[in-house]
Formats: C-alpha cells, structure tokens, sequence
C-alpha cells in the first residue's frame, strides 16, 4: 500500500499540475460531497484532457457528472468548436456543481443537464464523437449500447472503473450488483466485433473503446 501511494506521489510530482481552480473544487469536494473518492482527481483529470486533445472531438458526452472535476478537466482539452453534454441523475448535485461549472473558463463550452442520461441522450438531435461513461455500475451495458447508437464511427468511449477494485477477479455475491454490472459490461464488450478495446490499468480501470 506505501509503495502505491508512493509511485502515485511519485507520479504527480512528475506530470502537469492541475489549476488552482481545479485544486480548490477538489477541496471543495472532499470537504463537502459523500463519497469525494468517486471525483476524478489531479492523474485521470490530467489524462482526459489529453485524450480530448489527441481526439479533438466536437461533442462530447458524459454520464455521471457528480462535483464537475473530470467535466472541467475534458473541457479543457477541447478546441474552438468542441462541446462537452454532462448528465447528472441526482438533482441534490446541481447546487453544489453548478456553480463550479459556470464559474470556470469553460462554462460557454459546457451543458450541465440534471436528469437520466438514458432517458434525455436518446431524445438529443445530435452525434458524439468522445463519450466517458462514469455513472451508475450496475447500468453500464445499457449506457454501451445507448452510446454507441450516438456515437460517430472512428469515435471513442472511455469506461471507468472497470477493474472496480479487482472484484472483477472473483465471483461477489448476487447481492453485489456494482460488481456484477461491471463484470458482465467487461464480458459484453470482449466480443464485439464492432469496436477496438483496452483496459488501461490506471487507477480503478479505464477501458477504452473505439468505434470502428
Ligand atoms: C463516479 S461519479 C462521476 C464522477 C465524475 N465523472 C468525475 O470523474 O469527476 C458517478 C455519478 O453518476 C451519476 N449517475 C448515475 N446514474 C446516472 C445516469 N443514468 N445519468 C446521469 N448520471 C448518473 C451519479 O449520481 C454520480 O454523481
């Protein structure tokens, strides 16, 4: 566990710091929000905003905004046209991430949407080419396969938490159904013959999924 936390350190002394916008909304969040843990923080934050970059998409779309920090940090990333959608299921957040989104650089190229992404995104007059899909586990095969009828051929969709803390590794109890969401997304997409797939061990997992 020192060692982990070692080579984190390690590596966030050594990659690009985040603003001080994006330190203080972090505070903000572990200070005030349950369940700061589920925020993106300084390395992913840092890796979507390169990955926006490497894409340069024109519309982006994620589910589960929760405080705003890895909306902020894709935002970042995007060029002159690009647009990032954010859906959040619980309105009890709008009061705190609202503020935070609005009041940063990147307000004019976010839509904060408070509602059920499965219900609003299908309703949209409009493609993505980039998507991270970050919100409830045990929804993530029903989030794929609303994406991907969204989602522009050559686009990318990025999943978090898809080593879910190795519980992927063993057989969780039913009851368990993050675990089991996970698991069964991992299993579904392993043989799509649709998309190109890695799972990057950072953090908890993030699986990267291009459309072909
Ligand atoms: C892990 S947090 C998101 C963290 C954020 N993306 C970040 O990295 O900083 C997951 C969020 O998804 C939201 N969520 C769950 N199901 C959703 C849905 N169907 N549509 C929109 N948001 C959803 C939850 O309320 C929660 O705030």
């Amino acid at each position: 566990m020192k060692e982990t936390d070692d080579i984190e350190d390690y590596i966030l002394a050594h990659i690009d710091t985040e603003s001080e916008y994006l330190k203080k909304l972090y505070r903000d969040t572990c200070v005030n929000l349950l369940r700061p843990r589920m925020a993106s923080g300084h390395l992913q934050g840092r890796m979507l905003k390169m990955f926006v970059e490497m894409i340069r998409p024109h519309n982006i779309l994620e589910i589960g905004t929760y405080s705003g920090y890895s909306a902020l940090c894709m935002a970042e990333g995007l060029g002159e046209e690009g647009h990032l959608y954010t859906f959040e299921i619980n309105d009890e957040q709008e009061d705190f991430t609202r503020p935070w989104i609005e009041g940063s650089s990147y307000a004019a190229k976010i839509d904060f949407v408070i509602g059920d992404a499965l219900i609003l995104v299908p309703k949209m007059d409009i493609t993505f080419d980039m998507a991270f899909i970050d919100g409830d586990k045990r929804y993530y095969i029903e989030y794929f396969d609303m994406v991907m009828k969204k989602l522009d051929r050559g686009g990318y969709i990025f999943a978090d938490n898809t080593l879910w803390d190795g519980h992927v590794l063993i057989s969780p109890p039913q009851s368990d159904k993050q675990s089991w969401g996970i698991k069964r997304f991992n299993d579904y997409i392993a043989t799509d013959s649709r998309i190109e797939k890695v799972i990057l061990p950072m953090r908890d997992g993030l699986t990267v999924i291009r459309k072909l």
